[in-house]
This record gives C-alpha cells, structure tokens and sequence, in this order.
C-alpha cells in the first residue's frame, strides 16, 4: 500500500464507514429479497406454505424496515461518516462512539428482524418497533449525533460544506420524529400502548411518516447528491447559492405536507388544505435540488456516456424529480381521491425508493468502495455498466405496471351504473391487476439480481490482489 494512502488511512476513521458499506449491500440484499418474496405472494397467496411468520402482513413490514432502516440507514451512516471526515479534514470525533453505532444499528436491525415475523408490532407504519427497541434506537441515534456534530465543531476547515448541512438536518429530525411518534404506556415486555389516541394518533403518525420519508429517504440522501455527484463529475456543484436555498425551503416545507396522507378522512379539512398546499409548494425546492445536481454536469454531459457511475448518479437525480412532481399531484385532493388505496401510490413508492434512494446509494458505493481500501476503481467497470441497466429496466418495469394497475384499480372502484350500482365487484379489480403483479414481479427480480452483481463485484474488489494501489484524491474543492 502507497504511503499517501496509508497516512491517509491513518488519518480518517475508514473502518467504520467500511463496515456501515459492506452492510448496506447485505441488508439491501436481504430486504429486496423479501420485497421479491412479497412481490411473489401477491401472485401466488400460498406460496410460503401459510408458515405464520412469513405471511403477508408480518413479511410487509420487516421488508420496509430493512430497506429504510437496514439498508438506507447503514448507506447513511457510511455516507455521513465519510463525507465529514473528508471535508472537515479531520478523524471522526470518537472512534468508540462511532463502533458503538455500527454494533447498535446492527443490533436493532437484528432485533426487527426477530420480532416482527414473530407479529411483535405496535401497528405504527414505519414506527413498527415495539418499546424496548425505539429506547436502543434513540440512545445509538444519540451517539451519532454526538459522532457527527463533534466532528463538525473539530473540523479543520471554515466552511462546513453543504452535505454537512443536509446530514445535519435529517439527524436532529429524525431524533424529534422518532421520540415524538414512538412516546407509548408499555403494558409488557412486547405491547405498548400510544400516548395518543383517534385523529391525533393518525396526525401524529403521518406527520412522523411523510417527514420518514422527507428526512430518511430525501434530504439526507441530498447530503449524499451534494458530495458524491462533484466528485464523480469532477465539477463544483453548479450553484453553492442555490443549495443555501434548497436547503432551508425544503427541510421548512417538508414539515407541514404530513396530512396529505390523510385526505378525505376524519382529520379537520382545513388541515387536509394545508398538507396539499405544502405539498405542491415542496415542488420547488425538490426541483431546485435536483436541477443543481443535474447542473453540475454541464461540460461534463460527455462523461454519461461511459461512466456508469455517473449514470447511477444522474438517473437517481431523474426519478427524484419524476417521485417529488407524482408526490405533489397525488397530494391534490381530488388526484388523491382516485389514487389513495391503490398500486399507484406502491409505484409512487418505489419511483422514490429504487429510483431515487437506491440509485444514489449505489453509484456513491462505487465510488466510495474502491477509496476505502486504497483501490483506483472496482475490479469491473462493464459490471458496473450491466448493473446499471438491468436496475433502470428493473425500475421501469416495477413503476409503470403499478402506475397502470393503480389507475385501473381507482377508475373500476369508482365506475357506477345509472341505477346507481358499483360497475365492477372488488374481486373483478383483483382479477384486473394480476398480471401487472406478474410484471411487477419481474422487475424486483432484476433489480435484485442487479445488487447481486454488486455484492460480487465488490468482493472481487475488496479481495483481488492484482489491483494497483492507486493514491486517495484529495479533498472536495468547494464551489462558491
Ligand atoms: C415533493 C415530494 C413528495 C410529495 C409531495 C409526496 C406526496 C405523497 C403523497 C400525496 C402520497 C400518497 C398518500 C396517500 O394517498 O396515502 C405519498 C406516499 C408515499 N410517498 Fe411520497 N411524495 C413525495 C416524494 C417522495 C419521495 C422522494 C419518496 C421516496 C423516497 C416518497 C415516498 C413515499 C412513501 C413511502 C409513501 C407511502 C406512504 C404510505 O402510505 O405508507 N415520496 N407521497
Ligand atoms: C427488489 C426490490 C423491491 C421489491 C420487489 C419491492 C416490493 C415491495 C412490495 C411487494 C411491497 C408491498 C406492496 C403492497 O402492499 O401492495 C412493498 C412495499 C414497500 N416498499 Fe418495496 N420493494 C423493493 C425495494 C424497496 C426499496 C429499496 C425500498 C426503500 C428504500 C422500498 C420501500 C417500500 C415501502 C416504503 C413500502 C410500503 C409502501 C406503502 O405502504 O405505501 N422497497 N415493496
């Protein structure tokens, strides 16, 4: 190993940000795999041979948790923990802290995917975690926090560059969400009972579940965007100004769009007015986000066409903008109506989760792997090349048979006769959607297979000893 890598490797906390990486391609394995098995009993019921633990409704939510929590957690930990170091220029603040964060979100992942085939639930969605866990939660969340913001406060440099900011932001949020959501009367060991009861759970719950989503799915992985697509494209983020703005316009926005979730129900209607007007608001600053990151390429466009890296990067960019104009049209009340209840909001899901989240996720794990161990690049470029296309077919498929099968579902529902009769039974709407559950099958099998090929290439490159060491970069030039 070169001597610039070595001091470098000396210098930075590398071992952690290693083993958040490694983890998030095993837990993004794992939970695509029960998306795939999921995906699998919506066209065949009884296919895990109506074993209790792998039913439908406990399977459901240890898939979310272990794509949100395992696999975008650990990506978010790496990340995060990688960016400070490298543009503070100093090592992470505790390195006993920051080991104790890896083993701890390890051992609630660990505990999540014990208790809830057992049913083991308090039936929050995305807040499924039963008393005991939501306590080790907080207390490694808080860790963290310690970890990245003493590492801000030592830094060696004046600006604290942008990414930091959106880091920043998404961990102090999800302390909030997560106490605030999570505060229940335990009445055993496994059930717990919420603080909050009626409409005010629901509000609570969905204000919690849509900033989920705004801080764990969006502006942290923004923090990613910021730093990951410069460093690929070789180009300063177009607009330092524009990210200022971007960053205070979408974390305020975000906040007040949780009711959209809960149109045409008990919720006050003024309410359910403001969650839609917030939402169509929220457009803009996502856009201005995204155009920032696509706008870093200008004079770089060229690169797209042989750096699948780039590709991952842009194209994550691209379903970011597609997810956040779908969110703020189904967040109108009369969009809603129809699609509310339906496979469009599971492919509104997905657009987000694997074109955006994963996407992002990937293409910065291959810039980051190689670094980490003092590598120039990953053992295969065309491997790289391959993934790339049969995760974007992947997603284009998943998305648009829930986008046909979701419209369908809505206008059947909705189809009266003139005597006032519904058109179609609920069980001819089921029929309807088979095959699009046949489709949709398909395209979690490829996106699967694509993170195989990533585990394997990623072997290869953490375990070939034909590779030249190449020297780490130096740190991110940033642009004003
Ligand atoms: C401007 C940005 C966005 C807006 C305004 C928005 C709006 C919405 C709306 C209106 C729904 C349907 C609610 C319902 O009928 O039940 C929804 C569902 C959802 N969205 Fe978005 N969305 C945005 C971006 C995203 C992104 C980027 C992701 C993923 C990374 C995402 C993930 C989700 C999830 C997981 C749900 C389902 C929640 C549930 O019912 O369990 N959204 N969103
Ligand atoms: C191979 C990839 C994947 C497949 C096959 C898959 C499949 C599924 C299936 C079948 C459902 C249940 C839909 C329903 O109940 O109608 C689901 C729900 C969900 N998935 Fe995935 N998934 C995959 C990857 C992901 C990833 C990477 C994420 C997040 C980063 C994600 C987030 C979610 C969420 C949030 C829901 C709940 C949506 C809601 O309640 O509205 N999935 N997924």
């Amino acid at each position: 190993m070169g001597s610039t890598v070595g001091s470098y490797q000396d210098h930075f906390n590398y071992k952690v940000v290693s083993q958040f990486a490694i983890a998030t391609i095993v837990w993004g394995i794992v939970g695509m795999l029960v998306g795939v098995i999921l995906a699998a009993q919506l066209v065949w019921p009884e296919i895990t041979f109506n074993i209790a633990w792998l039913s439908y409704g406990r399977l459901r939510p240890l898939h979310t948790n272990a794509v949100i929590f395992a696999f975008g957690g650990s990506a978010l930990f790496a990340t995060s923990y990688y960016i400070v170091q490298r543009t503070c220029q100093v090592r992470l603040f505790s390195d006993k802290l920051a080991a104790f964060t890896f083993w701890g979100w390890q051992a609630v992942i660990v505990a999540a995917a014990i208790t809830l085939p057992l049913g083991i639930s308090t039936s929050k969605e995305y807040a499924e975690l039963e008393w005991p866990i939501d306590i080790l939660i907080t207390v490694v969340w808080v860790a963290y926090a310690v970890v990245f913001f003493g590492t801000i406060m030592q830094r060696k440099t004046k600006h604290i560059y942008v990414s930091n900011w959106f880091f920043g932001a998404y961990i102090l949020t999800i302390a909030l969400l997560h106490i605030v959501n999570n505060i229940e009367m335990p009445a055993s060991l496994f059930k717990s009972y919420s603080a909050y009861s009626g409409t005010q759970d629901a509000m609570i719950q969905w204000w919690y579940g849509h900033n989920a989503v705004g801080f764990f799915l969006t502006t942290s992985f923004l923090g990613m965007m910021y730093y990951f697509i410069p460093k690929q494209a070789e180009r300063p983020i177009y607009s330092y100004r524009l990210s200022i703005v971007h960053f205070w316009a979408l974390n305020f926005t975000y906040m007040w769009a949780g009711p959209h979730h809960l149109q045409h129900t008990a919720l006050p209607d003024w309410t359910q007015s403001l969650g839609m007007v917030f939402s169509i608001i929220l457009l803009a600053p996502s856009w201005g986000g995204m155009i920032n990151g696509i706008m870093t390429l200008s004079g770089a466009w060229h690169k797209l066409r042989s750096d699948p890296i780039l590709k991952f990067l842009v194209v994550a960019l691209s379903f970011y903008g597609m997810s956040t104009f779908e969110g703020s049209m189904m967040s109108i009340k009369t969009v809603n109506s129809l699609s509310h209840y339906t496979d469009w909001t599971i492919g509104h899901v997905h657009s987000g989760a694997l074109g955006w989240v994963a996407m992002i996720t990937i293409g910065s794990l291959y810039y980051l792997i190689p670094r980490l161990v003092g590598k120039k690049d990953m053992y295969s470029t065309r491997l790289i090349e391959l993934h790339f296309w049969i995760a974007t077919l992947g997603v284009v498929i998943y998305i648009a048979a829930m986008w046909i099968a979701g419209v369908m579902q809505g206008l059947m529902w909705r189809a009266f006769e003139p005597d006032g009769t519904l058109t179609y039974s609920f069980v001819e709407s089921v029929k309807a959607t088979y095959p699009f559950y046949v489709i949709r099958l398909i395209g979690g099998i490829c996106y699967l297979g694509g993170m195989l090929l990533m585990a394997y290439n990623v072997y290869k490159t953490l375990h070939n000893k034909r590779f030249i060491d190449a020297p780490i970069p130096a740190p991110l030039v940033m642009a004003h």
